[in-house]
C-alpha cells in the first residue's frame, strides 16, 4: 500500500532501498595510517543482561558467544564487555577483587578464550573493561593495605588522618553520595573512595601500583583482547594536599551540597599514566585501542585525552551523548567542535550506555519514539566519528525503572530512592524473542525483570519487519560498509543557520559518490533549499540511499527537499 506525499512515496511494506544485509564482511583492516578503530562499529555488552546460557537468570560468557552470529549479521566489528572479573558485585563488577580471572558467575577463563576465538572467526574484536581507579575492598591488595599502617601495601591506597574525631580529612564527596572518606577502625585512618565505600581508590602515585596494573593489561592483551575501555579515567589522581572542593549552590539527589570536583578530576598527572598505558598497548600487534570513560566538561578537556597522539585513541564524547534534546544548533556546534579538535583525534560518539537512561526515551517525545530512534541511529552512524552502540538500542529497548524500592538492584537507587532510582532501568535483559523471558534465560527469575515491551520490541519480530528499528539499523550499517563516503568522506556542515534540520555532506575525492545527510530534528515537516555549488556539486538531484519514515527510491531535488517529522534522508550526489 503506497501513497504519494510531498514527492516521497510512503509505503507500508515495500522495501525498495538496499534492504539486504551485507553478505560477506571483511574484518575492518588496520594499517598505521588507517587503524581499524577509526572505522569499526563498537557494541557495548552488559554481560549480566545479554544472554544467560546456564539458566541462573544472569547473562554469561557462553551466552555472549552464542549470540556472535547475531552481532556479525548486524554488522558489528568489536564488542566492549563490561567487567566480568571476580567481584563482590557491590557495583555489579566495577568492584574487582581479582583482575586476572573471570567470575564463576560468568564462566571460566577457558570460556573467555573460546569467546575470543569464536569472535575472531566472525571478524569481531573483543575490548575489555579496565577499572583502574579503584578495586573492591575485598581485593587482597586492599585487605593487606588496611591490615596495618606499616603493611607494604599500605601506600597502594589513599589513607589519611581525619581532621578530628568523626571528621573526615576534607569535604570531598563520593560520586555515589556522601563523604568520599570512610573511617577504618583497624588503623584509625580514613581511606578515600571516589565511588562506593566498597571501592577504595588505588594510589597511582605509587610505582608498584602502576607496575601491577600494567601487568593486568598485559595479561589480557596476551589472551588476544583488542584493547580496553578505561573506567573513570580522569579520576586516577587526587590533589595530594587535600584542598577542600569548592561548594556550589543547591543539593544533589543524595541530599549532599553540590560541589565542583576540582581536586579529584582531571589532574595533570592523569596524562602521564595514559601515556604509559598507550605505550603498553602499542607493543602489541593489531593496533589495540584505548577508550576512555570520562565525562569531559568541554572540548578542551576532551581534546587533552588524545595527548599528542600518544594517549587515548577514542575518548567517549559525553557532551554529544548528553545533549538530551533534539536541537539542530546544539548538535551542529558540538559536531563542529569535535571534528576540528586541535589534536586531530578521532571522535567517538554514543547515545546510550549502562549508566544513563536509554536514548529511546531520553530523545523520544512520547509519540514518535520509534522514528526518533532511527533518527538518532542515522546521526550516530553517518558522521566520521567511531560509533558505539549500547546493546538493545538497535531494537528500541527503553528504560524500565523498578517500581518499588525493594526491587532495586543498583545501590545508587537504594541510596537515592525515590529521587534517584538507579541504573537498573537501562540494564534490563536483552529482548531476543517472544518466548519466556524474551529468550534471555530459562530461569524462573532473571536478575532484573524482562520489560513488558519485549512483546513488540524484540530481535525475532523486528528482523521480519522491514519498517522496524532493527531493520533500519541493519540497512544503515550495511550502508556504512558499502559507501566509501561514510568511511573516508570529509565532514562538511550545511545550512548552518537552520534551527530545525541538521544537514551535512560527506565528501569524497574520487572514491565514489559523496553523501548528503539530512536529519529533521523536529515534529513538523520541513523543506530545505540546499546549495551544494560551493562544494563543487552542480548536480541538481540526489539519489536516496536510505530514508525514513518514508522509504523512497525517487531522486529528489537538492534545492527543494522535504522531510517528514523526524525524517531521515541519506542520499548520493556526484
Ligand atoms: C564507571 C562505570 C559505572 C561504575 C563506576 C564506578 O562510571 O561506568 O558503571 O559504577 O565507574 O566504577
Amino acid at each position: 500500500m503506497c501513497a504519494l506525499a510531498g514527492g516521497l512515496i510512503i509505503c507500508g511494506q515495500v522495501f525498495p532501498q538496499n534492504t539486504s544485509a551485507p553478505s560477506t564482511k571483511t574484518r575492518v583492516e588496520t594499517t598505521q595510517e588507517d587503524p581499524w578503530w577509526k572505522h569499526a562499529v563498537i557494541y557495548e555488552i552488559y554481560p549480566r543482561s545479554f544472554q544467560d546460557s546456564n539458566g541462573d537468570g544472569v547473562g554469561d560468557i557462553n551466552g555472549i558467544t552464542s549470540r556472535l552470529d547475531y552481532l556479525h549479521d548486524l554488522g558489528i566489528d568489536a564488542i566492549w564487555i563490561c567487567p566480568m572479573y571476580p567481584s563482590p558485585l557491590v557495583d555489579f563488577g566495577y568492584d574487582i577483587s581479582d583482575y586476572t580471572a573471570i567470575d564463576p558467575l560468568y564462566g571460566t577463563l577457558a570460556d573467555f578464550d573460546h569467546l575470543i576465538s569464536e569472535a575472531k572467526k566472525r571478524n569481531i574484536r573483543v575490548i575489555m573493561d579496565y577499572v583502574a581507579n579503584h578495586t573492591s575492598d575485598q581485593h587482597p591488595w586492599f585487605e593487606e593495605s588496611r591490615s596495618s599502617r606499616t603493611n607494604p601495601k599500605r601506600d597502594w591506597y589513599i589513607w589519611r588522618n581525619g581532621k578530628g574525631p568523626g571528621q573526615p580529612p576534607n569535604n570531598w564527596l563520593s560520586w555515589f553520595g556522601h563523604s568520599a572518606w570512610t573511617f577504618d577502625p583497624t588503623t584509625n585512618q580514613y581511606y578515600y573512595h571516589y565511588f562506593y565505600t566498597e571501592q577504595p581508590d588505588l594510589n597511582w602515585r605509587n610505582p608498584q601500583v602502576r607496575k601491577a596494573m600494567y601487568g593486568v593489561m598485559r595479561f589480557w592483551l596476551d589472551r588476544g583482547v583488542a584493547g580496553f575501555r578505561i573506567d573513570a579515567a580522569s579520576r586516577l589522581f587526587e590533589d595530594p594536599s587535600l584542598h577542600d572542593d569548592p561548594i556550589l549552590p543547591g543539593k544533589n539527589s543524595y541530599g549532599d551540597p553540590n560541589i565542583e570536583h576540582k581536586y579529584t578530576d582531571n589532574l595533570p598527572e592523569v596524562h602521564e599514566v595514559l601515556r604509559e598505558m598507550r605505550h603498553i598497548v602499542a607493543q602489541y600487534p593489531g593496533d589495540p585501542v584505548l577508550i576512555s570513560e570520562a565525562d569531559e566538561p568541554n572540548i578542551t578537556e576532551l581534546t587533552r585525552m588524545y595527548g599528542n597522539n600518544d594517549e587515548i585513541q577514542l575518548p567517549m564524547d559525553f557532551q554529544i551523548a548528553d545533549v538530551n534534546r533534539l536541537s539542530a544548533p546544539d548538535f551542529r556546534t558540538l559536531l563542529d567542535e569535535i571534528e576540528r579538535n586541535s589534536a586531530h583525534g578521532q571522535p567517538f560518539y554514543f547515545f546510550g550506555n549502562h549508566d544513563q537512561p536509554r536514548q529511546w526515551d531520553r530523545y523520544g517525545d512520547g509519540v514518535h519514539n520509534d522514528q526518533i530512534a532511527k533518527l538518532m541511529a542515522a546521526l550516530l552512524l553517518t558522521t566520521p566519528a567511531t560509533p558505539l552502540l549500547y546493546y538493545g538500542e538497535e531494537i528500541g529497548m527503553r528504560t524500565t525503572l523498578p517500581a518499588r524500592k525493594e526491587d532495586v538492584q543498583d545501590p545508587i537507587g537504594k541510596i537515592g530512592w525515590p529521587e534517584e532510582k538507579g541504573r537498573d532501568g537501562e540494564r534490563t535483559p536483552m529482548q531476543w524473542d517472544t518466548s519466556n523471558n524474551a529468550g534471555f534465560s530459562t530461569a524462573t527469575h532473571t536478575w532484573l525483570p524482562v520489560p513488558p515491551s519485549f512483546a513488540q520490541y524484540n530481535v525475532e519480530l523486528e528482523s521480519r519487519e522491514p519498517g522496524s528499528i532493527l531493520s533500519f539499523y541493519k540497512r544503515l550499517l550495511a550502508l556504512r560498509r558499502s559507501e566509501p563516503a561514510l568511511k573516508y568522506g570529509s565532514y562538511i556542515p550545511l545550512d548552518q543557520n537552520n534551527s530545525f534540520v541538521l544537514s551535512y555532506f560527506r565528501k569524497t575525492a574520487g572514491k565514489g559518490d559523496s553523501l548528503l545527510v539530512v536529519l529533521n530534528l523536529t515534529g513538523e515537516q520541513r523543506t530545505l533549499r540546499l546549495d551544494l555549488a560551493p562544494q563543487g556539486i552542480t548536480q541538481k538531484t540526489s539519489r536516496p540511499l536510505l530514508t525514513a519514515p518514508e522509504i523512497s527510491d525517487e531522486s529528489l531535488l537538492i534545492d527543494n527537499l522535504t522531510l517528514a517529522p523526524f525524517g531521515v534522508y541519506i542520499g548520493a550526489v556526484h
